[in-house]
């Protein structure tokens, strides 16, 4: 399993120049608050809770030193945040975290450690951290912390969805990728479970729910840096912004904290973001349980089938597709990896180069399109003499290559389709009692359909347009 980051973070020079010592990137390995606000909005949201007041001084009192003397913690409607409570000028420290008030997997008991198989990941040993801490309550030394970590109905990831309300979104991939993590998330479970079981005796068990809730905390909320997974309290009351430059540092140089650093000036009372990852509004709800309105990161993983499948010519097929594409894309749950899916994203003109159509695609459709081994053949010596790559140049006869791109558009048409049934059958479902869980989770359904169902559209009209001007030729 591979959770690696997958941030790609943007740093401005000024900030990160020889000024300082070596840092790396500690990225948010995913999920997090619940925040459904996005720009920096300056609204100021006082703390109606009186312990956000006492929280960062048992951390410091906890840690020996200052952690942050221009930062506070208010709780808005959507959990809590951190504002400013002085100016802040770019370049400054927010906060500096030491490691000792960070949770690792190395706060794991021993006795329960020495009894994990060893194919236990660092993610599931932390989760465990997080039951145990729970468990001893008031008891525990984290106790501060923990209290204040998401419930799991103020949470929303796409894993704590019923399957009715999974149903709601059966067009997205996000459907497929929530069943697959569900699962993944049940197989730790199992391979943890001897062990868990084993300390805590037949009476004090914890089940499946108790674990996932643990699991997605971490995964929403710890980061990853080259010292492995940690939860690092305080900084992970932060919340995303897509459009943030700001990261969480890793300070390499003596290895004692994790900090954070302006990329912006903030006035007191303003709440400060980060950004976790340039992230689609789809795994931001699997992940994280919010989706971003004007969301710059997203797209929508489409899933092409082969038909006539399983006929010598198609079984040809699909061994040439799998042969020559090179490097799949390893998503981080390995789920888009397949050689059969392809991430769209939003095409901007349709009379323009069809940039968001990945190249892939439509050489996927071009191999698809032909009807005799003689076609498949000089693609392949095609391939084999130019740069390893099938299909990447229009086809010949253009009539085939126009066929090629109908094909497409009638895969995405169809999809299209689906979702704008999906999306009658959300607006005409009413429940009898319609929670305010339920309300909440039909708008994120929804507005995931119809972000994806825009991306699927720009699609479809370059595509029409594409084979318009074939056409005409
Ligand atoms: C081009 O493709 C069309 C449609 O598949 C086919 O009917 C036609 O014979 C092809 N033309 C040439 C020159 O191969
Ligand atoms: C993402 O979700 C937001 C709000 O939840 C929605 O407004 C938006 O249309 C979605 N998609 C895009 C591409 O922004």
């Amino acid at each position: 399993m591979s959770l690696a980051a997958k941030a790609i973070l943007l740093w401005s020079v000024d900030i990160l120049g020889s000024k300082w010592p070596i840092f790396t990137l500690s990225s948010r390995m995913r999920t997090c608050n619940l925040n459904f606000s996005t720009s920096s909005s300056t609204q100021v949201t006082r703390c109606f809770d009186e312990d956000c007041d006492d929280f960062l001084p048992w951390l410091e009192k906890r840690a020996g030193t200052e952690i942050s003397s221009v930062l506070s913690i208010a709780k808005s409607a959507y959990g809590r945040s951190l504002y400013a409570s002085k100016s802040i000028e770019v370049g400054d420290f927010m906060l500096r975290i030491p490691l000792n008030v960070q949770l690792s997997p190395c706060n794991l008991l021993p006795e329960i450690n020495d009894m994990l198989s060893d194919n236990v990941g660092d993610v599931t040993k932390l989760a465990i951290v997080v039951l145990f801490e729970q468990r001893m309550g008031l008891n525990s030394d984290w106790a501060p912390y923990i209290s204040r970590l998401p419930h799991p109905e103020e949470m929303h990831n796409t894993i704590f969805w019923s399957q009715k309300e999974l149903a709601m979104i059966r067009p997205s991939t996000l459907y497929h990728q929530t069943m697959w993590k569900n699962m993944h998330i049940h197989n730790e479970f199992l391979s943890a479970k001897p062990a868990l079981d084993c300390y805590t005796g037949t009476s004090g068990q914890f089940d499946f729910d108790d674990f996932r809730h643990a699991y997605a905390l971490v995964e929403s909320r710890a980061w990853r840096s080259t010292k492995g997974v940690y939860l690092i309290p305080f900084a992970d009351f932060l919340n995303h912004d897509g459009l943030s430059e700001t990261i969480v540092l890793y300070d390499d140089h003596t290895g004692q904290s994790e900090q954070v650093i302006a990329d912006q000036k903030y006035a007191p009372g303003e709440q400060v973001f980060i950004r976790y990852g340039k992230f689609s509004n789809a795994t931001l709800l699997l992940d994280f349980g919010f989706a971003l309105p004007h969301n710059n990161h997203d797209e929508v993983t489409i899933h092409v089938k082969i038909p006539h499948h399983g006929s010598p010519l198609s079984v040809r097929k699909m061994e040439l597709l799998k042969r020559f594409t090179p490097n799949i894309n390893k998503d981080v749950h390995n789920f888009h990896s397949s050689w059969d899916s392809f991430t769209i994203r939003e095409v901007k003109s349709a009379k323009g180069k069809g940039k968001g159509i990945p190249q892939s695609l439509r050489a996927f459709a071009r191999v698809i399109c032909c009807t005799s081994s003689q076609e498949l053949d000089e693609l392949e010596n095609e391939a084999s003499k130019g740069d390893g790559r099938i299909a990447r140049l229009p086809l010949r006869n253009s009539s085939k290559e126009i066929e090629a791109h109908k094909f497409l558009l009638s895969q995405i048409t169809l999809l299209i389709t689906e979702y704008i049934s999906s999306l009658k059958s959300i607006e005409t479902t009413t429940l009898l009692c319609m929670t305010d869980k339920y309300t909440l989770r039909k708008k994120m359904a929804r507005d995931l359909l119809i972000g994806e169902v825009r991306i699927l559209k720009s699609a479809s009209d370059w595509l029409k347009n594409y084979c318009v001007q074939l056409l005409d030729l």
